[in-house]
């Protein structure tokens, strides 16, 4: 890890379905190169559908699924929010977006998402009609309201897997970018940590 860059120890990845999750293994080895010490990954059933666990498993301590109980014991969501330094949900569905604007909980990934004490950062991932349409944007802004954070999606040519060809559109910020995005968010994190500790919050 450098030591220049500021770091957290205990990064809670939440992966939702959306298409940038082709990525996803490159954004998680830059953030557990670089970034954060440990880092554990909830996958909502519909990124589990795009992306095998198994792969995501190689590039992070542990990733957890909505699954049936089990004799093993698994972290739940509370244990979960509160084991996170930082809570990054990376790609956002619009889904997500929705689901979470609206205080729903229907999934190992939203439950978390309502049970953190600390903002919940989203980095969301749609094509330019969802992101046009107004519920997603109120759905942005009430996530705003309720103290989240936001990483915007970028518009660049990339590949469109709906149409088979490089279109503007809007993706992710590149990894880097987006550890440096991180990196600014951190004193509000760690605000927010410490306002919990002092039971402020
Ligand atoms: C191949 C594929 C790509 C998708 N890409 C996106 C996307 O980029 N953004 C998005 O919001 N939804 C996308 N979806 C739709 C979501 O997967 C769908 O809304 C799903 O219910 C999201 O569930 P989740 O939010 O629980 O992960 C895609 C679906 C498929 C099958």
């Amino acid at each position: 890890m450098s030591e220049s860059r500021a770091s957290v120890d205990h990064l809670l990845v939440g992966v939702s379905g959306s298409i940038a999750i082709l990525n996803l293994p490159t954004y998680l080895a830059a953030l557990r190169a670089t970034f954060a010490r440990e880092v554990r990954v909830i996958m909502t059933a519909s990124a589990a559908r795009l992306l095998s666990p198994s792969t995501v498993a190689l590039l992070c301590e542990e990733v957890l699924l909505d699954e049936e109980p089990t004799p093993q014991r698994k972290p739940g969501h509370v244990e979960l929010a509160n084991w996170a330094g930082m809570f990054l949900i990376l790609p956002a569905s619009a889904n997500i977006l929705g689901q979470v604007a609206n205080g729903l909980a229907q999934n190992l990934l939203t439950t978390t998402i309502m049970a953190s004490p600390i903002p919940v950062i989203f980095c969301p991932n749609l094509n330019r009609t969802m992101w046009s349409k107004r519920a997603v944007q109120r759905n942005l802004r009430t996530l705003a309201e309720d103290g989240h954070l936001m990483v915007d999606p970028e518009y660049a040519p990339a590949y469109e897997v709906g149409t088979g060809e490089m279109a503007d559109t809007l993706i992710l910020p590149d990894p880097e970018a987006l550890i440096r995005h991180l990196e600014s968010m951190l004193p509000q994190i760690e605000a927010a940590t410490e306002g919990r500790q002092r039971g402020t919050l």
